[in-house]
């Protein structure tokens, strides 16, 4: 008996060795701190207990260990990379650097359909279907659309100059509602109904229940994939926030269903929507025994997915931005005077695709904007083959994970000018005079290569012709240091973890 409770001791001991030798233990000549077992680097940097943002982790561990780290998110390991040179190596490399584990795997679980999760053959047969959709031209016709929603919340901020003081503490809410809106017009046809209500009840569940599910996908990332898969089966909240979701794009489907084939077609090269259900097979499961290279179209489960995949791609970060453009405008009234000035310059009421082209101070506060809060603050890439690095000379083996960093890249003095501090914002940065000075590759909040953001065009003119509406009728002000500190708070994104700011109707 005693022996036989001897060898389950052994046993739980060789296993414990086992699991962190193999998932929680420094190797390699990379440094980085040393990881702790199950948490990883995540107790001792803050991002657990003290919900420390990942941004500012990876800057100051990039200040102690120089271009190339370690670091370790729970279980997995990632290599950070804050170097230029490195990061366009890999871009550049898309045969030895494919899409990283963290999406395939972790992000998988809560949408294993989405093209974001997909690699190889099956990456191909999605993306042939959805990145033309939100290319180039094709997405002006949607500037009416967003001119309209953008419009809807104005009309609600009119109503604030009853109380010209108040100071607005939900920002971000408001904004991931306009995106919302504004994603389901141009993406369903689908009004979505969420600028209908500020107080977010209501028809504003959908916005809830992407908020959920957006933030347990975030916290797959630091689980292993196997607990992972356990906390979403017994996280109610999560699967409500699942029903809920998967409700609105049946009945998104199931509108778009009613339409005719000969309407659909001419729509399909615009409108997401059109274009999924053009793809709809016909013959599901003829198609589900043919191999991947071979297979046609998608499957209702999968246009779900992308559906699922854009709708959530489309709107946090893209509200992201908005809410940091915000933020800004309260805290450097010359710049927001200076838009404004701008934009009266040269435009009417009525805008056009050329009049936003032209507006170059505004496209320098977004290039800013980009640089200093870039709304991801990385990407990762899973190794296929062997490989070293140019700059840092680090040896990569097949199967390491590498993470390169936006922040510490958009903040190395190294790319940018001497004469106008890194860290602080600053337009005129991007200015005519001021470019040539600055290696502006540093900023990539889009991410680069063979994965880059398929939305970027759609996001940029959204993110204009929305700011240029706001600046046309109100004026944001700052709340003062106890509501408007800035900071950051992560979520799926970056945000500021304290935004509160007067709205004055000009
Ligand atoms: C300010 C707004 C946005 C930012 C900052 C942003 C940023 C990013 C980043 C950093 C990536 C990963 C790129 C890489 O790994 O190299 C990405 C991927 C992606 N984004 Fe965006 N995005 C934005 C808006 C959008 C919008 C509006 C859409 C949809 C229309 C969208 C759809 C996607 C998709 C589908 C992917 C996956 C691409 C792939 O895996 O091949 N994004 N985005």
């Amino acid at each position: 008996m005693r022996s036989l409770a001897r060898s389950y001791v052994d046993l739980r001991h060789i296993l414990y060795i086992y699991v962190k030798r193999v998932f929680f233990t420094l190797y390699g000549p990379i440094p980085g701190l040393k990881p702790q077992f199950l948490v990883g680097n995540l107790l001792q940097t803050g991002i657990i207990g003290q919900n420390a943002p990942m941004n500012i982790v990876f800057l100051k561990l990039k200040v102690k260990f120089g271009d190339i780290f370690q670091f370790w998110l729970g279980p997995t390991r990632i290599i950070v990379v804050n170097c230029l040179e490195d990061a366009q190596h890999i871009f550049t490399h898309r045969q030895i650097y494919d899409q990283g584990d963290i999406f395939v795997e972790k992000l998988g679980l809560v949408n294993p359909n989405a093209v974001l999760c997909l690699r190889g053959a099956k990456f191909k047969r999605h993306a042939s279907i959805v990145s033309p959709l939100f290319r180039g031209n094709k997405i002006n016709v949607h500037l009416d659309a967003i001119l309209d929603c953008t419009d809807k919340l104005l009309m609600r901020w009119r109503t604030y100059n009853n109380d010209p003081g108040q100071i607005h503490l939900n920002m971000i809410e408001q904004c991931q509602q306009l995106t919302l809106a504004i994603f389901g017009v141009i993406a369903f046809d689908f009004d979505l109904q969420t600028l209908e209500d500020e107080n977010n009840s209501g028809k504003n569940e959908l916005t809830r229940a992407l908020y959920t599910h957006l933030n347990a996908a975030m916290k797959l990332i630091q689980l292993p994939t196997i607990i992972g898969r356990i906390y979403l089966f017994l996280n109610p909240e999560y699967r409500q926030a699942r029903t809920i979701i998967d409700r609105y794009l049946q009945r998104m489907i199931e509108q778009e269903l009613q339409e005719s084939s000969i309407v659909r077609a001419e729509r399909k090269r615009t409108s997401l929507i059109a274009s999924l259900a053009t793809s709809l097979q016909h013959d599901e499961k003829a198609e589900a025994i043919k191999t991947e290279e071979t297979k046609k179209g998608l499957s209702r489960a999968e246009v779900m997915g992308e559906m699922l995949s854009f709708l959530s791609a489309g709107y946090s970060t893209t509200a992201a931005a908005l809410v940091w453009f915000i933020y800004f405008m309260s805290k450097y009234p010359q710049v927001q005077s200076k838009i404004k000035r701008e934009i009266a310059e040269y435009h009417s009421q009525c805008l056009s695709v050329e009049d936003l082209e032209s507006l170059t101070y505004l496209d320098c506060v977004f290039r800013e904007l980009f640089r200093l809060v870039p709304p991801a603050i990385g990407t990762a890439r899973t190794l296929v083959a062997d490989d070293r690095l140019p700059a840092t000379g680090a040896d990569l083996n097949k199967g390491d994970q590498v993470f390169i960093s936006f922040y510490n890249l958009a903040r190395d003095s190294r790319y940018w000018s001497e004469s106008i501090d890194p860290e602080i914002f600053d337009p005129d940065r991007f200015s005519n005079d001021n470019i040539k000075y600055n290696n502006v590759a540093a900023s990539i909040p889009f991410g680069g290569g063979h994965r880059q953001c398929m939305g970027q065009d759609l996001a940029r003119l959204e993110l204009k012709s929305i700011c240029v509406r706001f600046m046309q009728y109100v004026t944001f002000g700052d709340g003062g240091p106890l509501f408007n500190a800035g900071g950051f708070k992560q979520t799926d994104t970056i945000l500021p973890k304290h935004i509160g700011v007067t709205i004055h109707v000009d």
